[in-house]
């Protein structure tokens, strides 16, 4: 299974990449705007500064919705770095471009992915990846964690290549549940991946072993 960091954050991709365990970076135009990053060349460079941060799959996302624009701005954004993916949105527009890119060799990440049917068009046009969205179903009382099993289920009938991208995950018991499932990557905040590092009975048996430690060293000076 992999870890992509779901921000556009630096020092959050730098903390998630010094503790050896990341795999990618997702973005999207929010989180693009929270850093504050807006202009053409404003957006080149900050992705260009991500990939220099980690070892591949950074997903950068159109903000064009017509075939001939989504082309051309993916191509500028693959043009960045060879580990750039194109994100590209579940639209009509999207998928065609999707296949365009598929036949040019270039990695691409559907997003705004919220049915299964959405998820067999993405994957026969041959996306890279295919990000539905856990917590914006949870939100509006739908199942985000059965529709990842829906479309794991699928894929695995037919065996489609298009990777199963866990997005929109908003706790830690949401990656562990992807994980049981069988979902091919997980994206999502520093905070979700810290987190599964937490157990009380760790907490309290190191602070335990280090007393027990102390004591015996002390005994013996
Ligand atoms: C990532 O690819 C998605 O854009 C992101 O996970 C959406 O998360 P949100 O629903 O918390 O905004």
């Amino acid at each position: 299974m992999k870890f992509f960091i779901d921000t556009a954050n630096l020092s959050e991709i730098e903390e998630a990449y010094d503790m050896g365990v990341l795999d990618g970076v997702t973005t999207n135009p929010s989180l693009m705007a929270k850093e504050g990053i807006t202009g053409e060349e404003n957006v080149r460079n900050h992705y260009k500064a991500i990939c220099d941060l980690v070892d591949d799959k950074v997903s950068a996302e159109v903000i064009a919705t017509d075939y001939d624009a989504i082309i051309r701005e993916g191509k500028e954004l693959a043009k960045i770095d060879d580990k750039i993916v194109v994100k590209i949105p579940m639209i009509r527009d999207g998928i065609k471009a999707i296949k365009y890119f598929h036949s040019e060799g270039i990695r691409t990440n559907c997003t705004l992915v919220f049915s299964a049917g959405q998820a067999i068009l993405a994957a026969k046009a041959g996306a890279s990846y295919l990000s539905p969205f856990i917590g914006r179903l949870d939100d509006i009382s739908y199942d985000g964690l059965e529709l990842i099993q829906q479309i794991v289920h699928i894929y695995g009938n037919f065996g489609f290549e298009t990777e199963v991208l866990a997005a929109s995950v908003r706790h830690s018991m949401h990656l562990v549940k992807c994980a049981e499932i069988g979902a091919d990557v997980v994206t999502c905040p520093l905070k979700v991946i810290t987190g599964l590092l937490k157990h009380p009975l760790t907490d309290s048996g190191l602070a335990q072993f280090l007393s027990d430690h102390n004591k015996a060293a002390g005994k013996l000076t």
